[in-house]
């Protein structure tokens, strides 16, 4: 891992630069070939939780983030199962920008299929952990679908469920719904089709991450519609969009470790989480932004958590970053 400065923020000569809580994204020119508009999607040193972005970033995080997605792309595309946003991740194809610049990007970008986001993050829980474990103790299900009284927290469920939220705007916190809610925003047919291929993922992803050690326990996809040169849908089905299966959007516990019952050692955001809990808990914070800066072993840690989920997945891929 290059031990390069932090990317906190991008402003490259680009056109349509907008920001998410990690990502900087860009409008390209449209493919040479196809005249398919594209998008540049750079994953910054940004770490949000509580769904507030931090001061203090995680030098190298957004490299580390985009490796695993790319494992995790190549995987998926060889299954079968569903097409992937992902164009190229090499620099090279970036028009408009200089050597140095595209250097400095290098590992953390992708230049993707522009898509119309699907407004419902498909989440797959296989363990009862989160705001799942929350909604679980208060009424003994997960998005009303009912699980076995007497759960503890970290158990594993009888079978992975599929539970939506919301894609709220930057500064709200993203909401779990029912599945017949997010039909209602993003049409049956969608969500059905949705669903199966998340499961179909979560399943793939399960497999291979304990053959690694780690339990999955939960996960986050986004999905789109690819848009046409006119910027409308083409008519294809969804794509995989955005990151897969990475520590910012997923929980990875230590196999080894595992005792339903409590909070497992993990490789996940909850490290920071912790932090900012105990932040809370002294009333020096309260959930809304700004948030604290971070103090430098809670950098550290987080880093060498996200380290070891690339190390121990993909260690091809940690070696040539
Ligand atoms: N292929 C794609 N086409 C269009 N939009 C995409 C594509 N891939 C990812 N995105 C969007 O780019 C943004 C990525 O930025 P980031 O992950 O930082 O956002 P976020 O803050 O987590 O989420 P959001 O901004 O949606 O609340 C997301 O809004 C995501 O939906
Ligand atoms: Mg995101």
């Amino acid at each position: 891992m290059n031990s390069a400065a932090a990317i906190v923020e991008t402003h490259l000569p680009l056109a349509q630069r907008r920001q998410g809580k990690v990502r900087d994204i860009y409008r390209l020119d449209p493919d040479p070939a196809s005249g398919e508009p594209r998008l540049l999607i750079v994953a910054s040193d940004r770490l949000s939780a509580f769904d507030v972005v931090l001061p203090t970033p995680i030098p190298g995080k957004g490299r580390l983030l985009t490796q695993v997605s790319l494992g995790w792309f190549e995987r998926i595309a060889q299954a079968g199962i569903v097409p992937i946003h992902l164009l190229s991740d090499d620099p090279a194809d970036i028009p408009g920008i200089d050597d140095g610049t595209r250097a400095s990007l290098r590992g953390r970008v992708m230049i993707s299929r522009a898509c119309r986001v699907v407004p419902v993050e498909c989440v797959v829980r296989g363990y009862l952990d989160g705001s799942g474990w929350v909604d679980y103790q208060q009424t003994g299900a997960i998005c009303g679908i009912d699980l076995p009284a007497g759960l503890v927290r970290g158990d594993r469920l009888p079978e992975p469920i599929f539970t939506p939220a919301t894609k709220e705007e930057v500064g709200t916190h993203d909401q779990n719904i029912g599945f017949e809610q997010a039909c209602v925003v993003a049409g049956r047919e969608t969500m059905e089709t949705l669903r199966r291929i998340s499961f179909e993922i979560y399943a793939l992803a399960t497999e291979y991450a304990e053959s690694r050690g780690f339990i999955l326990a939960d996960t986050k996809f986004e999905f789109g519609f690819p848009l046409d040169a006119e910027g409308n849908a083409t008519g294809d089905g969804p794509m995989l969009v955005d990151e897969a299966l990475t520590s910012d959007s997923s929980r990875y516990w230590e196999a080894s470790a595992w005792t339903p019952g409590g909070e497992q050692p993990s490789f996940d955001k909850q490290f920071v989480r912790d932090y900012l809990n105990r932040v809370v808990a002294d009333g020096r914070w309260d959930k809304t932004a700004p948030g604290p800066e971070l103090p430098q072993d809670v950098v550290d840690g987080t880093l060498e958590r996200y380290q070891a989920v690339l190390e121990r997945l993909f260690p091809e891929r940690n070696a040539a970053h």
